[in-house]
């Protein structure tokens, strides 16, 4: 990296840095000095999964609180992690979707994920058509160019590789420029209070639903099971016996044994493609949404087990 592109990059990180510090306070006016003013976006045009074309000013990002990640939608891990994830999100912010809060997530591979795979990647996370969620491709010059302005992209790791891409998100509000970075495993009401609440200018009566996430950031101790639990499985899962994405874990343990819960909490990508018939069976039935590996080690993978097999079955 050459020493400007490298004091370039440390003075983003710094500047996110300071915006995660910020992030939660209520000042409204955009950093003195922010590199993120007016005239810092471009206005490229992009396609959404119903072939309408938009520009990422003037319509995505404008006068709007926004979240804005990059997926592929043929990705193994995170990227299905992540938008089972910001799904949690938007189902706490329902309400808000589409009306001043938007969630945009842009294809770093046009060429695989049309506007019709992307239509398909929506649908299959149950996201409704016109809710506030768009999924978006562009040419790979102009997710390029977005992913680097957004601080979301480096020439020496992210350059024509998909699987090691960025996967951090921005939530942003372009008219503040409040801009922060967030990972996949937040716990979703944090975010949902984060936008609707702290990088939100709309006055919220305290005795509506938003109110009901504001208490969030008490999370009280939680077992090393649950914490895991919370941040990687809960998306997806729930420990009752009604499905969300993924089938109702509710005496999970009971119904598997333990060699078979074992090796397909740690490599589900790896028993699909050796045609197991259990989990075959399962893909065909939650709807071709492949469970992600979610790179969990061996402890990891005990802990979670433990806490599935103590709670109510
Ligand atoms: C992005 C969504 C997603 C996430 C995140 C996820 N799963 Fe899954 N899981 C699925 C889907 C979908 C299936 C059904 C099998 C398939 O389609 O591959 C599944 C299947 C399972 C099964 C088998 C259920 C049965 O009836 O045998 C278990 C157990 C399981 N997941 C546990 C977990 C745990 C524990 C975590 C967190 C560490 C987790 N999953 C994270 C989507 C997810």
């Amino acid at each position: 990296m050459k020493t400007h592109e490298a004091l370039g990059y440390l003075r983003r990180l710094i500047f996110l840095g300071a915006m995660l510090t910020l992030g939660s306070s209520s000042a409204w006016a955009a950093p003195k000095g922010s590199p993120w003013g007016t005239g810092y976006f471009p206005n490229p045009e992009l396609v959404d999964q119903d072939g309408k074309t938009v520009r990422f000013y003037d319509d995505l990002i404008k006068d709007k609180v926004v979240v804005i990640n990059f997926i592929y939608t043929h990705c193994g891990d995170t990227c299905p992690m992540q938008t089972a994830n910001l799904r949690q999100v938007y189902k706490l912010l329902a309400d808000r979707m589409g009306k001043d809060i938007f969630f945009y997530s842009i294809s770093i591979d046009p060429k695989h994920d049309t506007p019709e795979v992307l239509r398909e990647y929506a649908e299959r996370f149950r996201i409704a058509p016109d809710s506030g969620w768009s999924f978006l491709t562009a040419s790979e010059a102009v997710t390029t160019l977005l992913r680097k302005k957004l601080g979301l992209f480096r020439d020496d790791v992210d350059a024509g590789k998909l699987d090691e891409h960025n996967t951090s998100f921005l939530l942003g509000n372009e008219s503040t420029g409040q801009w922060i970075r967030r990972s996949s495993f937040d716990e979703p009401k944090v975010l949902a209070w984060q936008l609707g609440r702290s990088m939100s200018r709309v006055k919220v009566d305290h005795k509506t639903d938003l109110a009901s996430y504001a208490g969030a950031e008490k999370i009280p101790k939680i077992s090393k099971g649950e914490e895991l639990f919370r941040s990687r499985c809960d998306a997806c899962h729930s420990l009752g016996s009604e499905d969300g994405l993924g089938p109702g874990l509710q005496g999970v343990t009971h119904r598997r044994d333990r060699a078979w819960l074992t090796r397909w909490l740690k490599t589900p990508d790896q028993m699909l493609s050796e045609n197991d018939p259990i989990a075959i069976d399962l893909y065909t039935r939650y709807k071709k949404m492949p469970m992600p590996n979610l790179r969990l080690n061996d402890p990891e993978i005990d802990a979670l087990i433990a806490y599935m097999d103590n709670s109510p079955h």
